[in-house]
């Protein structure tokens, strides 16, 4: 089976900055950390009302960080003038809504092909790799892979509130067709919103998931166990998934 990595969300440490509208906790500082534990990647978003990630974290990362850093971003003309300026690793193309706590639903990627294909066609010439933020319904992996899309992030949040029974079980045997389906159109499956410790393994097992992006989860648990240990555990479980 293909390797599987871990994307650590620092987002939820520049909440709890802003909160106080000083310097700390530093997300950085907590970028460091994770990546020192088990991370491969930095996940931030940097949402248009700059709730929590603002532009200066995004140039310090770059600047400091040498992994990968995936920048989630609105397909607007602001942030892929921004991206193309920053030039992360990748960039993750999300729908956003004003009001919404976090990130509810994936991209409707079919019903914007044209608008998305300008943004996917500079990203792409930019070298940056392109994934799209999509729910696992079939049409929008192939309307992905018709972007020119480099990888496709699963949205796991209805599998994740599921509770656990059968319900539980069709959302993750959509997931698991939809990875099938992200590999077969040739491009990366990802996986994320809502991962816990119970969760991530379920979707580190399909052996088409390559990568998943954890936040929430693991910042709250940081607040009982500590970063490096809440991120070394989650590196833990989904590596004994794997296997
Ligand atoms: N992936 C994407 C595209 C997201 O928008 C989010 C939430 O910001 C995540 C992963 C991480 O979700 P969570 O914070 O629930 O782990």
């Amino acid at each position: 089976m293909k390797p599987i990595r871990l994307g650590v969300n620092v987002d939820h440490v520049a909440t709890l900055r802003n909160a106080r509208g000083g310097t700390h906790p530093d997300p950085l500082a907590a970028a460091r950390l994770a990546l020192a534990n088990g991370a491969d990647s930095i996940t931030i978003h940097l949402r248009e009302d700059r709730r929590h990630i603002r532009d200066a974290d995004c140039r310090v990362m770059r600047e400091a960080l040498s992994a990968p850093i995936n920048l989630e971003m609105a397909a607007t003309a602001e942030m892929e003038a921004f991206a193309i300026a920053l030039r992360p690793h990748a960039c993750c193309l999300v729908p956003e809504h004003r009001a919404e706590l976090t990130t509810e639903g994936g991209l409707d990627a079919a019903g914007q092909l044209e608008a998305l294909a300008p943004v996917v066609a500079s990203l792409n010439a930019a070298g940056i790799r392109v994934s799209l933020f999509l729910d696992p319904d079939l049409h929008q992996l192939e309307a992905a892979a018709r972007l020119g899309a480099r990888a496709v992030e699963l949205h796991t949040g209805t599998f994740c509130e599921a509770v656990p029974d059968e319900a539980r079980d069709r959302e993750l045997a959509r997931l698991q067709a939809a990875a099938r389906k992200v590999d077969a159109l040739g491009m990366e499956c990802h996986a994320g919103h809502g991962l816990d410790y119970e969760t991530a393994p379920l979707l580190a097992a399909i052996p088409e998931v390559v990568e998943l992006n954890i936040g929430h989860f693991l910042m709250g648990q940081a607040l009982f166990e500590g970063l490096p240990t809440a991120v070394s555990r989650m590196r833990s479980v989904m590596e004994a998934a794997r296997s």
